[in-house]
């Protein structure tokens, strides 16, 4: 039976968590693999806005919900998160969210660490979330990290905590920062470790078995390929991979579980942070398109850039993912435009390419050529069939599916989780 991962194909807040929550209904489970409480999604359900960062956005509908090994974990963030979610309504218990016993945690002097790099960069700042996200990763890669499963061995962490600790105070001296607090931070950890593991497993063995019964599975993707760590406007990227190929390594399963891939694009492009953007519009269209797409971010309310859609850009996040089928959201954003934009290739330094270039200083370089498209002015606000969108929108999607070089498999066109058109199925693929 097929699975689905859904990915960001842009710079992330594509509306993954939108679509995630809609196709949900058709899953037996939903695995978060990348990234921690980074990401922001967006659901909104007739009158309820739910806004998850850690926790898959299937858990508001109860579908079962893993957090896969390659998630980073803040374990205070997902008792503030669970508790906010329960406040609302949504029952967030040991059956249904399953975190995974190798996840590596988000420790408070990550945050800290995060924050400290951020400020004394001045112009060059990447312009994280300051969560930790970057810091907690390096640990995993540097083995080093405190993962779920140690927090049932609190009192045999010495030796891990003294090169844990070695590490971050050696960070922590040239920023002028005292050392860790060794007792503080195991007592905090003392504090939240059975909250933790009441939810803690080896999820892989789970999803396995999960597989080998023939359940669906959805993969959510937080943040979007042009963040990814490898392919992304690397150094302004986030520290994990992002792509679809990741779902496999970071839940425990074999890269044929991944199945359909759904890349999920805005019609026009945001990105929140520093790094190249092309397309950016810093002008009233750029205003407009922020305005009427209520462009700030979730987790950190910063107002996010605008441009037109990058079909360059789209279609390499198409080819390094494996994108099957594309979903594209924030159609209605677009409507009442006389005209909209399309990227279709680059011009650097008088060359025309056709890819968006490897090095920072070239990536800040190329000039974006543009096809101007007709707008349309009728709504597309709402709409739930194709059918009900207007002949010149149809075509803007179609001239986009052919420069992309993928088909379009499902439209949203507001945020409301039932205003999704389904063009292909993506679960019977
Ligand atoms: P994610 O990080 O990819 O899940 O995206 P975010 O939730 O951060 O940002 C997407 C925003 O757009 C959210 O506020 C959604 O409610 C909203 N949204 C999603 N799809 C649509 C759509 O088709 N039209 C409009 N107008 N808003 C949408
Ligand atoms: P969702 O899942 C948009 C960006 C940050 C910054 C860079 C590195 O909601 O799409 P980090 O804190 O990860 O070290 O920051 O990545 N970023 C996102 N931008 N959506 C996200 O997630 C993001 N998560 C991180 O703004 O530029
Ligand atoms: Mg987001």
């Amino acid at each position: 039976m097929a699975n689905v991962a859904v990915i960001g194909a842009q710079w992330g807040d594509e509306g993954k968590g939108k679509i995630v929550d809609w196709l949900a209904e058709r899953a037996d489970m939903v695995v978060r693999f990348q990234g921690g409480h980074n990401a922001g999604h967006t659901l909104v359900i007739g009158e309820n806005v739910y806004k998850l960062s850690l926790l898959p956005s299937g858990i508001v509908r109860g579908t079962p919900s893993v957090i896969g090994n390659g998630v980073v974990l803040d374990p205070w963030a997902l008792k503030a998160e669970i508790e906010k979610l329960t406040a609302q309504g949504v029952k967030v218990t040991p059956e249904t969210l399953h975190i995974a016993d190798n996840c590596a945690l988000i420790l408070p002097f990550h945050r800290d660490l995060d924050a400290l790099r951020e400020d004394a960069s001045g112009a060059g700042k990447i312009g994280t979330t300051r969560r930790g996200i970057g810091p907690a990763y390096e640990d995993k890669v540097g083995r080093r990290a405190i993962r779920v499963c140690d927090l049932a061995h609190l009192d045999d962490l010495g030796p891990q905590l003294d090169r844990l600790t070695a590490h971050h105070d050696a960070l922590r001296a040239g920023f002028g920062e005292p050392p860790v607090d060794r007792e503080a931070l195991l007592a905090e950890l003392r504090e939240i470790a059975d909250f933790v593991l009441s939810f803690a497993k080896p999820v892989w063995l789970m999803l396995n078995d999960a597989r080998k019964r023939g359940r669906r599975i959805l993969f959510e993707g937080a943040q979007g390929v042009l963040l990814d760590v490898d392919h992304g406007t690397y150094p302004f990227v986030t520290s994990s991979n992002t792509i679809a190929g990741t779902a496999a390594g970071g839940s425990g399963l074999g890269p044929g579980a991944v199945g359909f891939v759904l890349g999920i694009a805005k019609a026009y492009t945001t990105r929140v942070g520093s790094g190249p953007f092309p397309t950016e519009q810093e002008n009233e269209i750029g205003e407009r398109l922020g305005t009427r797409g209520h462009e700030f971010g979730t987790v950190t309310g910063r107002k996010r850039r605008c441009g037109w859609f990058d079909a360059v850009l789209v279609r390499q996040s198409v080819a390094v993912s494996g994108v099957t089928g594309i979903a594209l959201t924030k159609l209605d954003v677009l409507d009442g435009f006389d005209e909209v934009g399309i990227c279709t290739g680059y011009r650097l330094r008088g060359q025309v390419i056709d890819h968006y270039p490897s090095n920072a200083a070239d990536q800040a370089a190329v000039e974006p050529i543009y096809e101007m498209i007709e707008g349309w002015h009728e709504s597309t606000a709402g709409a739930r069939s194709w059918a009900q969108l207007p002949a010149q929108a149809i075509k803007y999607i179609r001239r986009i599916e052919e420069l992309i070089q993928c088909p379009v498999a499902l439209v949203s066109t507001s945020p409301e989780r039932e205003d999704t058109i389904l063009v292909r199925d993506p679960f019977s693929d």
